[in-house]
């Protein structure tokens, strides 16, 4: 089954995944809020109805053992932070219908709720587990009380997830080694009755579920092959007085493990949001449920947007707890990758980050951020942040392309026509330019593409600069006045499309460009249509939209931030710390449809080490064609390529899965240095080994005929 297009009739939720209430957020962080308020933004910009919400996770061991090093209570600790949040995102236009948490009475009841009615309808049982115990502090070590050993991969792991390692979820008893991350004492296990979700039941559910999946390819590939291993159930209490009280009997005192009222929190969010506008203006009980609005009886759209570490909980366990509840399935997850510093993860106690006030302290506007977050790479891939990007971007793109085409069209126009430029449509040309944009806007929000969006306003930008270029207005001015007029209305009409469609990345200078235009009321309420629509409005005097960072102030910017990162590595430096936003400094990352530009910046010098011609001759480049392609059990990245050689048939390992569909790899022509020396890897012996391009594995080929074992020189 696939989707209809936006716009549908359908009520929209935008979700962004809820950020733990424990610690300053950094533009790590950012990126997936902004990214879900842009998608959001273009959603309502085509005229689809979307509530965009999310809330503060104010349970776990993330948020307590914060607050247990800071010796003050976890409710207090977390609600702090929740109100510097819900100030956080509106200074950088991330607008949340509604910022709700997770420990409020609406969370509290649709989470027992809906734990309820999973017992009810036989989808819990008990069972007797080992958990972490620390002998000597007599307590319980859920989750990030405890560290050990991954038992898949070996890595250094938090009791929850193997953070350093192979990123799996990891239940109960699984971490090896055990130790308090409190007292650091060795752990024993323990046995004790916990409540389970079965959601090994719901494995086809999900394999159909991933095949109607859209958003980010990444977030579909990783969780068909957790299927393929095979599910586990899902413990879902814990030891523990912070949280929400399991509901029913609970003779242990339990709670519910965090990340079952934490996606919750999506549907107690838009409740809340309801709850203000009137059902009238959003229903979310018709967005959520199943089976409440006759017109569309399968519930909303809902489309999740969440930082890439959390595919596992978006796919497999929350998609099942919603089909065993009889609520909405999702029909997109969009996966962002992580902000890295050189490389490297963010890391918050070592300071290894550039600090979400600190951007805003600089005296910089919040959209130009939001525009290279954004747009720099396709959502899946990592960013690796530096001033000097920082500020290309905002020089050439938003100051060098869409600041001088609006300001040079808008000064010319308000000089020569007091009343704005006057005709009755824009000129053919120019309307179906304008269509173009449109529909690539729509396309990118189709593809879940916040880049393409960004591509589609700086395409339409580049146009008009050539467009008033090419037909030189100040030359017609006058000598053929009715010319000239006519070519400005149609810059002002490009320049009024601007502001609609770059809502979403640059909603303030968008809204200040509109005011300039003397449009009516706000961008944000117009769709696309009045993109289309040529402009009516009284100009203003226009000023420069956006502001050229100067060298000077990138080299003091980058002092600062060098110096910190220097400090940091003082210690092993490796680490990443972060609960969402960092990145494990793995270079490459999940291929998605929107990555099709190189950043010019990150290219390396060519290299001035020559090789003679005998050396080429020494590697034995051939083409290949691939017969099968498969996953490799416990590898992430890696699969397992039949390529047939001419010659001979060779296995070849690569590291494509995370960024190509195994399933279309087959047939496709490659190119494989065939002289490879021979290597295992996960107990598969590689005999060669597949070429590609750059961090996305852009694959080589061929264009004519070459066929299976044809030498390249
Ligand atoms: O990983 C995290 O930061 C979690 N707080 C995300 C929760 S997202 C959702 F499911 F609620
Ligand atoms: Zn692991």
């Amino acid at each position: 089954m696939s989707h209809d297009d936006f716009p549908t009739d359908r009520p929209a939720v935008v979700t962004c995944g809820l950020p733990y209430a424990n610690g300053d957020l950094h533009i790590g962080h950012l990126r997936t809020y902004v990214g879900g308020d842009v998608y959001s933004r273009a959603l309502e910009r085509l005229g689809q109805e979307t509530a965009f919400v999310s809330g503060s996770d104010m349970h776990g061991t993330p948020v307590a053992v914060n607050a247990e090093q800071e010796g003050v209570s976890p409710e207090e600790f977390a609600l702090d932070w929740h109100e510097r949040y819900a100030e956080t995102f509106p200074k950088f236009n991330v607008d949340f219908d509604n910022y709700g948490h997770t420990h409020d009475e609406t969370n509290t009841e649709i989470t027992q709720q809906l734990v309820r009615d999973l017992d009810e309808a036989g989808h819990l049982y008990e069972k007797e587990i080992m958990v972490a115990y620390d002998p000597v502090d007599d307590q319980y070590l859920p989750d990030r009380y405890v560290e050990g050993t991954c038992p898949y991969c070996g890595a250094h792991a938090r009791g929850d997830e193997c953070d350093e390692g192979c990123q799996r979820h990891l239940e109960p008893g699984e971490v090896e080694d055990p130790e308090s991350t409190i007292t650091g004492n060795p752990a024993e296990y323990r046995e004790r009755t916990h409540k389970f979700f079965a959601v090994s039941e719901f494995a086809d559910y999900l394999s159909d579920f991933l095949d109607r999946l859209e958003g980010t390819s990444n977030a579909r590939n990783q969780p068909r092959e957790w299927i393929e291993q095979g599910l586990q159930d899902w413990c879902i209490t814990r030891d523990m007085d912070w949280g929400i009280d399991l509901p029913g009997e609970n003779p242990q005192d339990l709670v519910l493990y965090v990340w079952v009222d934490a996606p919750i929190e999506y549907i107690s969010s838009t409740k809340q949001y309801s709850e203000r506008v009137g059902a009238d203006a959003f229903d979310w009980e018709a967005a959520w449920k199943e089976g409440v609005s006759d017109d569309h009886p399968e519930g909303g759209e809902i489309v999740h947007v969440i930082g890439r570490d959390i595919i596992q909980h978006h796919t497999i366990f929350w998609p099942a707890m919603l089909e065993a509840t009889d609520h909405a399935e999702p029909r997109a997850v969009m996966a962002s990758g992580f902000v890295t510093l050189g490389g490297k993860g963010f890391s918050t106690s070592r300071d290894r980050a550039v600090w979400a006030d600190e951007y805003l302290d600089e005296g910089f506007h919040p959209d130009p951020l939001r525009y290279y977050l954004a747009t720099n790479g396709g959502f899946q891939q990592d960013v690796d942040f530096s001033w000097e990007k920082f500020a290309e971007r905002v020089n050439t793109e938003l100051v060098g392309t869409v600041g001088n085409f609006l300001y040079r069209s808008l000064l010319f126009a308000h000089r020569n026509y007091e009343d704005g430029p006057d005709a009755d449509a824009p000129s053919d040309e120019v309307a179906a330019r304008i269509d173009e944009a449109v529909e690539e806007f729509a396309a990118a929000v189709n593809d879940y593409s916040v880049r393409a969006l960004g591509d589609a306003v700086t395409d339409l930008a580049r146009y008009g600069n050539e467009y008033i270029q090419r037909n030189e207005p100040w030359k017609l001015v006058d000598e053929e006045p009715a010319e000239a007029e006519r070519v400005i209305y149609d810059c002002v009409a490009l320049a009024k499309a601007i502001a609609v469609l770059f809502e979403p990345l640059a909603p303030e200078k968008s809204e200040r460009l509109w005011a300039q235009l003397g449009e009516p009321g706000t961008v944000h309420e117009a769709t696309v249509e009045a993109a289309r629509e040529g402009p009516a409005g009284d100009l203003s005097e226009p000023t420069e939209l956006f502001e050229q960072v100067e060298d000077e102030r990138v080299e003091d910017l980058n002092e600062k931030l060098e110096a910190r990162v220097a400090e940091s590595e003082d210690g092993d430096g490796d680490e990443s710390d972060d609960d969402g936003g960092e990145a494990d400094g793995s270079a490459a990352d999940e291929n998605d449809d929107d990555t099709d530009d190189t950043d010019m910046t990150d290219i390396e010098p060519l290299s001035d080490d020559r090789i003679s011609f005998d050396d080429f001759q020494e590697l034995d480049i051939r083409v290949g064609r691939i017969e099968a392609a498969e996953g490799i059990e416990g590898a992430d990245d890696l699969v397992k390529l039949t390529v047939d050689l001419g010659a001979e048939t060779r296995t070849i390992v690569a590291g494509l899965k995370q960024l190509h569909d195994v399933s279309d790899l087959t047939d496709t022509k490659v190119i494989v240095l065939a002289n490879m020396e021979k290597a295992e890897l996960f107990g598969v012996e590689s005999n060669g080994m597949v070429l590609a391009a750059g961090e996305e594995a852009d694959l080589l080929t061929t264009y004519e005929d070459a066929g299976p074992g044809t030498k390249v020189k």
